[in-house]
């Protein structure tokens, strides 16, 4: 009796590695879109590279050239002349492209939900809201007023927000201001002008949107009550718990007034006034690094309603 020839074996495809790679990018993406936007992008990276050569394996093996069965096991086949039965659709074949097709259904609904909220707000609510807080000529140049005002009129006392606001002159044949949110950059709390204020000389502006108050000040710095946050005149931490330097407002001017968009944050502020470099990032929440290693490390925050 002939021993059994090693090729007589059926030939399966050898094991691969990239259902594991794409596995792996799917959980880190996953992850990454809790813990840190650079980590979701490595995740869709890994998953998109893996996801490929997995694919392309699969394609490759699906045109992989018949092996010419040898003599012996077509004659085993056939049957008393009866035609032989072709396996047209092999079940290693069949297994894989379930298991493909199954991952691709469970990530599709796993993910896109989370990709959706992510990334849906992006391309909605583009329209800005904006606060006129009056011509400039409330603005005189070089003084700092405190202004309070409404963010959302219709929403009333919760919408009330100050933003500390100078006008730094023209720079470039361009008005150019200075608007300092009040919001402490640690948990929160009203930031305080630190120095005198002329609360004889507040006023009341009525715009199109609401009523302005605006109350000239003479800050040497802004601190915070709640646990001794202080910021320099720029904006800058220089003392206490907060993160980075205060976020700021955006702004335009429409028939000379004034109005205030949205806030912005800021990692730190170089130079003063009109001369500034704002190292600028988009909104975060109180508490959240916007830049070095802990603004990698940081989790995302759902955007807060801020204004
Ligand atoms: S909330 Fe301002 S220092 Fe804590």
């Amino acid at each position: 009796m002939e021993p059994p020839h090693g090729d007589d074996k059926p030939h399966l495809p050898s094991p691969s590695i990239w259902p594991v790679g794409f596995a792996v990018g799917i959980a880190c993406t996953l992850a990454g879109l809790v813990v840190s936007r650079p980590a979701a992008i490595a995740g869709a990276v890994i998953a998109i590279v893996f996801g490929a050569l997995w694919a392309r394996d699969a394609m490759r093996a699906g045109k992989a050239p018949a092996v010419e069965a040898p003599p012996e096991a077509l004659a085993a086949t056939a049957v008393d002349g009866e035609p032989d039965e072709i396996e047209r659709f092999p079940r290693n074949k069949f297994l894989e492209l379930s298991t493909l097709g199954l991952g691709g259904v469970i990530t599709a609904v796993v993910a896109l939900p989370v990709i959706g909220f992510a990334v849906l707000p992006a391309f909605t609510d583009q329209e800005q809201a904006t606060v006129d807080l009056g011509p400039m000529d409330n603005f005189p140049e070089g003084k700092w007023i405190e202004t309070t005002f409404f963010l959302s009129p219709t929403l009333g006392e919760v919408s009330r927000r100050t933003a500390f606001v100078r006008y730094n002159g023209l720079l470039q044949d361009l008005p150019s201001f200075t608007l300092i949110s009040n919001r402490c950059v640690h948990l929160g709390c009203p930031v305080q002008a630190s120095g005198p204020r002329n609360d004889n000389q507040k006023k009341a502006v009525k715009t199109a949107d609401a009523e302005i108050s605006l109350t000239p000040i003479l800050p040497a710095n802004f601190s915070c009550p709640c646990h001794g946050g202080a910021y320099d005149t720029e904006g800058n931490r220089i003392a206490g718990p907060p993160v980075r330097a205060l976020d700021r407002f955006k702004y335009s001017i429409l028939d000379g007034r004034l109005h205030l968009i949205e806030t912005y944050s800021v990692a730190s502020v170089d130079g003063e006034g009109a001369q500034a470099q704002i190292h600028a990032y988009g909104r975060q929440g109180p508490g959240e690094h916007v830049d070095g290693p802990e603004g990698w490390l940081y989790p995302l925050q759902p955007q807060d309603l801020e204004g």
